[in-house]
């Protein structure tokens, strides 16, 4: 059976390598669509975790991942054979930055030479991770193409960008629109033709690299636009301006204007860390991209604000912050998540920490970071503490409760709004 047919009829085999926050509800979506789904991860634990039916990403059901691994229509493994089965492959690995901020891409690399391993005719990869344009063509392709082996013709290759958003109820994969591109125009249709079976809209464009800068460009008007409200924010400051009500007044706009909020810095894996694959691609084009450099150089430096803001507050009340007692509330990156990858909770932290302050922290998704464990968050830890600084809005905390009983509260994220108390400081 040829695979435009396997996949209309969902027989296709497909494979997912790298089980995370984007494989494992992209492997979910496709066995939930009646295909037979083989997840790769190199993770062991996580390899148990699934084949028992456990979930360990927020937006993934257990019910439903459970009933999906007993049924056999989901399962994982860390054997790369199997791809020797499989009709299409996804690779979903993480694509982080160096220590010298340049790009990562050894995860791809690594997942490529075992898919060129097993890779046999008529088999489609398509590549999730976010990474810098040129990559699907200039890396992937020698590495599985021969002159007797075609892309288009004998294999299909394609790059389609996961924009996942964890915890958003409202878009999901589903019913986020899905960008697409192959290397041939063949192998642009049969990718699209398999995102259709699981996504309510795809959109092709015309090259890989494209659709490589199709992400880039919505992660960067990200950073971009973070990195102008954050300065905003430190103009208000400046200007002794309410930054929230300036930027709540503008969003009645109903045209040309969309709202951003400040905050503690940018955390997760993506948009600290995608536009510098751009940056790093354009210098070795001799192109400074100064939109990203600049935004990542203000939104890097908000932690230090936060804690100039919290040195101040605790100035003003004859205290320091060494010696002091400050809880964190909220180490997530992001409101309801666990997810502290990148967080800028950790660094407001270790900046507290590194100027002698006794620091706790306590977040309901997240009982242990760095070595603290999260304590319990009652009326006695908010009395206790000299300091309470909201680093992440989860919506379980009881933002009143928190100002009647905490001596000051540093509010970071607008999240006691409509609370009215003069030991409230907003960044
Ligand atoms: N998390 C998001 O919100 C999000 C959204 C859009 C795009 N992305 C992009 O998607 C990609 C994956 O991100 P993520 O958040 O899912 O990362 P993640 O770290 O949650 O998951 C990646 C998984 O891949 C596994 N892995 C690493 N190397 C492997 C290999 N060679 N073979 C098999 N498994 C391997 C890891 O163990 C891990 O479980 C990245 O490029 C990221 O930028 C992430």
């Amino acid at each position: 059976m040829e695979l435009k047919e396997k996949i209309v009829q969902h027989k296709a085999k497909i494979s997912v390598i790298g089980l995370g926050y984007v494989g494992l509800p992209l492997a979910v979506e496709f066995s939930k669509a009646g295909f037979d789904v083989t997840g790769i991860e190199v993770d062991k634990d996580k390899v148990k975790m699934i084949n028992q039916g456990n979930s360990y990403i927020q937006d993934v059901k257990q019910s439903e991942l459970r009933e999906l691994v007993r049924r056999g229509k989901l399962k994982a493994t860390g054997d790369f054979s199997v791809l020797k089965e499989m009709d299409a492959v996804s690779i979903c690995v993480p694509t982080p930055l160096r220590k010298t901020r340049d790009p990562d891409i050894s995860y791809i690399l690594a997942a490529v030479e075992e898919i060129a391993k097993y890779l046999h005719n008529g088999q489609l990869i398509v590549l999730e991770s976010t990474t810098y344009p040129g990559t699907t063509r200039e890396i992937i392709l020698p590495k599985l193409a021969s002159k007797k082996f075609l892309v288009g013709k004998d294999f299909y290759l394609a790059f389609s960008p996961e924009r996942i958003d964890p915890g958003n109820r409202e878009y999901t994969l589903k019913n986020t629109p899905k960008i697409v591109s192959g290397i041939t125009r063949k192998c642009t249709g049969i990718t699209s033709l398999l995102y259709k079976q699981i996504i309510d809209e795809v959109v092709p464009v015309s090259t890989t690299e494209s659709a490589e800068m199709v992400k880039l460009l919505e992660n960067t008007f990200r950073i971009v636009n973070v990195g102008l409200v954050n300065e905003i924010a430190l103009i208000c400051d400046r200007l002794k301006l309410d930054t929230w009500e300036v930027i709540d007044a503008a969003a009645t706009k109903p045209f040309g204007f969309m709202p951003f909020y400040p905050g503690p810095g940018l955390g997760g894996h993506c948009i600290p860390v995608d536009p510098h694959y751009l940056s790093w691609k354009l210098k070795a084009l001799n192109f400074y991209a100064r939109f990203i450099e600049l935004a990542g150089e203000i939104n890097s430096k908000m932690p230090e604000f936060l804690v100039g803001k919290i040195d101040a507050a605790l100035n003003e009340r004859k205290k320091s912050i060494k010696g002091s007692k400050i809880l964190i509330l909220g180490v997530a990156y992001k409101s309801n998540l666990s997810d502290t990858r990148e967080s800028p909770a950790l660094d407001v932290m270790r900046l507290l920490r590194e100027k002698g302050g006794r620091v706790v922290y306590s977040d309901p998704h997240v009982p242990q970071v760095e070595g603290l464990k999260s304590i319990r968050l009652t009326k006695s830890s908010l009395r206790n503490a000299d300091c309470v600084v909201i680093t992440t809005a989860h919506s379980g905390y009881d933002y009143k409760e928190i100002v009647e009983n905490a001596r000051l509260v540093i509010d970071s994220r607008n999240a006691t709004k409509g609370i009215k108390s003069k030991k409230i400081i907003k960044l």
